[in-house]
């Protein structure tokens, strides 16, 4: 006898442990992809001994983002793994603990505030374009991902403290995060959390990276407190918010959760699409070729502003195509807190529920050549017939990504000031392949030469 038609169908998996060595291998994606290829736009299948369902259609993602977002919760293991590093944040929080927090946080992230941020943000990128000179002399290979890292790095933690961090200070950032971001990535694939509560040397290394920031942070809050100086950067904007119904400022460790939040969302996910985006410039002339031409007749030499953003638009759309290809967070999941019709499909509450953006930004019923990069799908007139929420690298809904303007600002003033200066040639020997857990970063790094323009 056939299921009830609103019942998804999907693998039955193995006893005990049904999907999970499928799910929590690196081809996970391969195997959601073909799973929908079998099963349809929703298929059901176990983690063990709970219900999770996979749902590779816009129109019901976007159900889950935004009118029924309210079913659908961040209380997943992976968001809990990610709350041992952030703390209750903007990021983590659910229910009226987030809207509190989003509503003091948000007006930090419009657009004329993230403009004002414009001459800091060229700042950095230009501190690294100087490092590349010398690199560039000797002939040496650089580590792409590494350098896109440390600059987006240096980018957020300057927004938030300014001039309050002390280069060693900043090193030991720098040090730190790459370590931490690739130990919470295996974490979160490999998502058992009495694993991570064991007295093991892994675990306590990862509790002393925690530490170690946490000091480094507590103490800049703790000193501004004391100072007469108010720089106008992101925590001294944090520390004089306060919630329109009590009154309250953000507590210290509020702020610290803050901070860490934008640190960890802040940069990887940025550094990442950069290193994917100068692969493929590197890979295909015309895309480099088109760049090079939009940042010669706007800006020639001259250090963009935030002014000069709107008018560059190639550049823009190469990104925007960049995390099409390969969004940053392949994968967002979310806890169903009841039982729910979602389109014509019954969800259980109580189960897991996943969408990819990765798979929904190459959904051939959406995108015609999904594999071809082609910055021209986001000029405005195509982006206007696309369904916008087969693509959603930041998100959507209430809970949409609050830097998104930000990050865009950031990698527009990357390539045009890359450009500027250089031709980035990524090594003909060298394996390009994406390591997809938490984030789409390349799994061996990419290593370029650099030529002088
Ligand atoms: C290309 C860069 C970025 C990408 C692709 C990205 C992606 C995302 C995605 C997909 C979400 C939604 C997660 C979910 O719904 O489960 C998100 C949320 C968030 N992002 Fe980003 N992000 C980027 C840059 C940034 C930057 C630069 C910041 C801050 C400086 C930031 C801060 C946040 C915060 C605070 C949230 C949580 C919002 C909430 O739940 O209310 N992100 N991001």
């Amino acid at each position: 006898m056939r299921p009830p038609k609103n019942l998804p169908m999907g693998p039955k998996g193995y006893p005990y442990i049904g999907s999970l060595l499928h799910f929590a291998s690196s081809k996970r994606l391969d195997w959601l992809q073909s799973i929908a290829d079998t099963y349809g736009d929703v298929v059901t299948f176990k983690l063990l001994k709970k219900r999770a369902y996979f749902v590779n259609h816009p129109e019901l993602v976007k159900q889950v983002l935004t009118r029924s977002s309210a079913n659908y919760s961040k209380k997943t293991i992976s968001f809990k793994i990610v709350k041992e590093v952030l703390g209750e944040s903007t990021f983590t929080s659910v229910g009226s603990e987030w809207r509190r927090k989003r509503l003091l946080v948000q007006p930090y992230f419009h657009n004329s505030q993230i403009a004002s941020l414009g001459s800091l943000m060229t700042h950095c990128v230009t501190e690294m374009l100087d490092q590349w000179e010398a690199e560039c002399d000797a002939g040496k290979t650089i580590e792409l991902s590494d350098a896109m890292m440390q600059v987006t790095l240096k980018v957020v933690v300057k927004a938030l403290f300014s001039t309050a961090l002390s280069d060693d200070d900043l090193q030991t950032f720098a040090a730190i995060f790459p370590p931490l971001l690739a130990a919470t990535n295996r974490r979160a694939a490999l998502p058992f959390q009495a694993l991570y509560a064991l007295p093991l040397g892994s675990n306590k290394k990862y509790r002393g990276y925690i530490d170690q920031l946490d000091q480094i942070i507590f103490k800049i809050i703790h000193q501004r407190r004391l100072s007469d100086q108010q720089p106008m950067d992101l925590l001294q904007m944090l520390m004089e918010a306060t919630d329109e119904e009590t009154g309250q400022p953000l507590t210290d460790d509020e702020l610290r959760n803050e901070a860490m939040t934008m640190f960890i969302a802040g940069h990887e996910t940025t550094a990442n699409a950069m290193s994917w985006l100068w692969t493929v410039v590197s890979q295909q002339p015309v895309i480099r070729a088109n760049i090079e031409r939009e940042v010669d007749a706007v800006l020639g030499q001259r250090t963009p502003t935030a002014a000069d953003f709107a008018d560059l638009p190639y550049c823009l759309n190469a990104f925007k195509e960049t995390m099409r290809l390969y969004p940053p967070v392949p994968m967002l999941p979310r806890h169903v807190e009841s039982d729910h019709s979602l389109g014509d499909y019954h969800i259980k509450g109580g189960s897991d529920l996943f969408f990819s953006p990765f798979l929904l930004h190459r959904h051939p019923d959406f995108w015609q050549q999904p594999e071809v990069f082609d910055p021209q799908r986001f000029e405005k007139d195509a982006q206007r017939a696309q369904h916008s929420y087969a693509y959603i690298p930041f998100g959507g809904g209430p809970r949409v990504c609050l830097g998104n303007n930000f990050a865009l600002m950031e990698a527009v003033f990357i390539i045009a000031m890359t450009t500027q200066r250089f031709r980035l040639q990524v090594n003909s020997d060298a394996t390009i392949e994406p390591l997809i857990s938490l984030t789409t970063r390349p799994k061996y790094g990419v290593p370029v030469t650099l030529h002088r323009r």
